[in-house]
């Protein structure tokens, strides 16, 4: 069983902990590190995983090591664990699911020819209900790409794109479950502003939106033709889909992503420069 290294088990480490555990991944396998020893002595307790405060430590022998710290300390903790990496047998593989940090400086940080891949996940594969788009950088072969996404696999959908789409791929994935919790939680409002109480606004707004997801994922699902089946001519679903559509629901969309996909580019941009300049 492939050898598994997170460094920085946050809230996206702990996701990746959590469902690769409950898709029956072995917990000895599953090394983390983190700052904090406390944090550590939690993770152990909940998933029975190894937990560390040394990064290289957690690197070493791990087939596939993931970057789970924050976009603007990616870069760091690349190069302080290239060594390990480097001297590990088999090669591992860094994936990192840092928003916006280019492969091209992912590899500059960890040394020439070593074996990177951008992930972008998402919170829900604590579930096994995730979606990850992955970009394989140009030392990665296809053996070392599949086993990554094999292993992403057990916590839900893996889609390949290009570099080129990671912003996108942000806006549309990593960033997307907030979207809809903020969806939910504007439904519970507005359940309690027509009367109903909030535990029973919440028990139907977070039950439609976990239904008409189950919906979706159905093959062959499209979400037009499923929202047209519910709209009847004058009815009163339609009253309501007016109202969105009034209230300018799809260019909410639009902007809001671009937003996203644009913040996401700067933090990448950001990390260069800061390489660049050679400052921390
Ligand atoms: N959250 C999401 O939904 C999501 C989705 C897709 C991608 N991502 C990406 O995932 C990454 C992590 O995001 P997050 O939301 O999980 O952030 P987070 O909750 O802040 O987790 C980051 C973790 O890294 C630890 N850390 C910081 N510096 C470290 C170091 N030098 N060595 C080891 N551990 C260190 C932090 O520990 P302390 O508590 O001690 O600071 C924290 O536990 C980001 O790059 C983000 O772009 C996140």
């Amino acid at each position: 069983m492939t050898s598994i290294a997170v460094i920085g088990c946050g809230k996206i480490g702990e996701a990746l902990v959590a469902g690769l555990t409950a898709a029956g991944v072995d917990p000895a396998n599953v090394t983390v590190s983190n700052r904090r020893e406390e944090r550590s002595a939690e993770l152990t307790e909940r998933y029975g995983v190894t937990a560390v405060t040394d990064n290289s430590e957690a690197a070493t022998g791990a087939e596939i090591v993931f970057l789970c710290v924050k976009p603007d300390k990616t870069l760091a903790v690349a190069e302080e664990i290239a060594e390990t990496v480097n001297d590990n047998e088999p090669t591992s593989t860094v994936a990192s699911m840092a928003a916006g940090v280019t492969l091209g400086a992912l590899e500059a940080a960890m040394g020439a020819g070593a074996a990177v891949v951008r992930v972008m996940p998402n919170t829900p594969m604590t579930v096994g209900k995730g979606v990850s788009a992955i970009a394989a950088g140009r030392y990665v072969d296809d053996e070392a790409a599949d086993a990554v996404a094999e292993l992403l696999s057990s916590v839900g959908d893996v889609v390949r794109v290009a570099e080129s789409d990671m912003d996108a791929v942000t806006a549309l994935a990593g960033s997307a479950p907030a979207y809809l919790f903020l969806v939910a939680e504007a439904l519970v409002d507005a359940g309690v502003s027509l009367g109903l109480r909030r535990e029973v606004a919440t028990q139907l707004a977070a039950g439609s939106v976990a239904g008409a997801g189950a919906m979706l994922e159905q093959e062959g699902a499209d979400p037009a033709d499923l929202r047209a089946a519910v709209s009847s001519p004058a009815g009163t679903t339609v009253a309501a889909l007016r109202q969105l559509e009034e209230s300018g629901l799809r260019g909410m969309f639009f902007r809001a992503t671009e937003a996203c996909a644009r913040r996401s580019a700067e933090l990448g941009a950001v990390d260069e420069e800061d390489e660049g300049s050679g400052e921390e």
